[in-house]
């Protein structure tokens, strides 16, 4: 028989093997004795197998089930829960201050296992670790985002936003044609940012198609996941290998080639008055690297677009869900303005039930699920928000049935020094479109889009599918 054959430097290499496996086991074993009884969040209440290993959290995670599973632990564990060996997840206002507030003019640096993936990353204005470098990217744009600046883009935001309805209007056929509301706001979000960044659109409404990079771009949120992964499964040296791989390296390019021509074709612009005008003021007095400068301009992209458009998509498909909602948003705008040409930045502010829709929005459907304070299951805890797995814009209109409604555990630009620069413009953007489509169109969800929220994976990002609405444009005197 072939066993009585082996020689001894089989049998040698058998001895290696079983002694690798058993050291492997013996490495396991006290990892998880460790994790268990000697690591610093011991004390913290979890599931055994979360506190043990990472082998649950890895797995919800690669499933994109991570937010929901964590709002279940929250519920069973209370405001605090740890998820992962070295993860804890919080759900109360207090969290958002305490990790993201500022104290004796100290706050905590962002976690660099999620901003610094692998070891090629230059810093920016999203993940710069030290204050100073942070300040003076922030800084340098921040007048861009100021009411005063917001209201002299008015013209420009609101013709992109006539083209979106004038699109809409020529592709609904009388509300025959299931629009895909995915793209349709994603070209007005990327078109607008274009125009207010760097004084150059997409052309993704000229043009009614995705310019090449935008649907690069959209596809960002499935490869960021990816890297979380491997990141949770503490593999860093795995990220960089892969990031060395000639197909990613191949992307690679192709997103810097554009970022580049972008940049290039503002700066051949000279002096304008945009967001970017901020950054290039100091070109020559900062010491930017070209990698700074490229990542720095793509962050703002996709920081200012796709999180827009993700928004956008939720609040329509939760309006038609709910038609209670959807009536009461309606009739507000169809009340308040006479004529289409009446609906500008500054009149969208007298719709307090719009404003309510769209933040039961971010609070149902938060285009980042989890920034530290994971923000999906801290809106779904009961203890925070009554009937949390409900669309009720009423809990944010002072009704008396919400009255013990957590308001400010609902953070979705996060909060402190590093929150989002660009939530005045979201909110003027989003305030304007919906205003607009709802004064336009009536509206009906298709068959196929049915569930559409239910069946979605959420990352860091929702990777959120195709939405396809029934748009009949209403006979009015616009
Ligand atoms: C619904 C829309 C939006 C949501 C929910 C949102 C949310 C957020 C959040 C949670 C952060 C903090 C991220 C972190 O800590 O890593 C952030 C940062 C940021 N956002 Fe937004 N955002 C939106 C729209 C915009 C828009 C329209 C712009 C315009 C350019 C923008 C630009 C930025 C920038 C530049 C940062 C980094 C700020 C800093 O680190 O100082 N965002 N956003």
């Amino acid at each position: 028989m072939s066993f009585l054959l082996l020689d001894s430097n089989s049998i040698g290499a058998a001895r290696l093997a079983a002694l690798a496996l058993a050291a492997l086991l013996a490495y396991v074993v006290a990892k998880v004795v460790y994790n268990l009884f000697f690591h610093p969040l011991r004390k913290f209440p979890g599931p055994l197998l979360n506190r043990a290993t990472v082998f649950r959290s890895t797995i919800e995670m690669v499933s994109g089930r991570m937010p929901f599973h964590v709002a279940a632990l929250h519920d069973k564990y209370g405001d605090v829960v740890r998820i992962a060996p070295n993860e804890l997840a919080f759900a109360s206002a207090e969290a958002w201050r305490d990790i993201y507030g500022v104290r004796n003019g100290r706050e905590l640096p962002k976690a660099p296992d999620f901003y610094f993936p692998s070891d090629n990353i230059p810093t920016s204005i999203m993940n710069a670790p030290s204050r100073e470098e942070h300040n003076k990217l922030r800084k340098a744009i921040a007048p861009s985002f100021s009411d005063g600046a917001m209201r002299k883009q008015e013209p420009v935001i609101s013709g992109y936003v006539d083209l979106l309805i004038q699109r809409l209007r020529e592709n609904c056929d009388n509300g025959k044609a299931e629009l895909d509301m995915k793209d349709w706001y994603t070209f007005a979000t990327f078109d607008i940012l274009g125009k207010l960044a760097f004084s150059q659109d997409f052309g993704c409404l000229a043009a009614s198609e995705y310019h090449p990079w935008v649907k690069l771009i959209s596809s960002l949120a499935n490869e960021s996941a990816q890297i979380a992964v491997f990141m949770h499964l503490g593999l860093k040296w795995f990220v960089n290998w892969v990031s060395r791989q000639p197909s990613i390296l191949k992307a690679r390019a192709e997103h810097i080639k554009h970022v580049k021509e972008k940049l290039e074709a503002r700066v051949a612009l000279g002096s304008q008055p945009d967001i970017m005008e901020g950054w290039l003021k100091e070109k020559e007095n900062w010491n930017l690297s070209e990698d700074q400068w490229l990542l720095n301009t793509s962050q703002l992209i996709v920081a200012g677009s796709e999180t827009t458009a993700t928004l956008l998509c939720g609040v329509t498909y939760l309006l038609l869900t709910n038609p209670g909602a959807l009536a009461k948003a309606t009739e507000e705008v169809r009340t308040t303005f006479k004529s289409d040409k009446d609906i500008t930045l500054l009149s969208v502010m007298n719709l307090p039930y719009l404003l309510a829709c769209l933040n039961e929005a971010l609070r149902r459907y938060p285009s980042i699920t989890a920034v530290a304070v994971w923000q999906y299951p801290a809106y779904h805890r009961e203890e925070n928000f009554k009937k949390p797995y409900e669309y009720h814009p009423e809990r944010f209109m002072g009704a008396l049935e919400f009255a013990g409604d957590q308001l400010d555990v609902l953070q979705p630009f996060a909060v402190g020094p590093r929150d989002c620069i660009g939530r005045n413009l979201a909110y003027a953007e989003m305030r304007l479109i919906m205003a607009r489509v709802l004064y336009n169109f009536d509206l009906g969800l298709a068959e196929k889009s049915q569930g559409w929220m239910d069946k979605q994976e959420a990352y860091s990002l929702w990777l959120k599918p195709s939405l396809y609405i029934k748009m009949t444009p209403r006979d009015a005197s616009s």
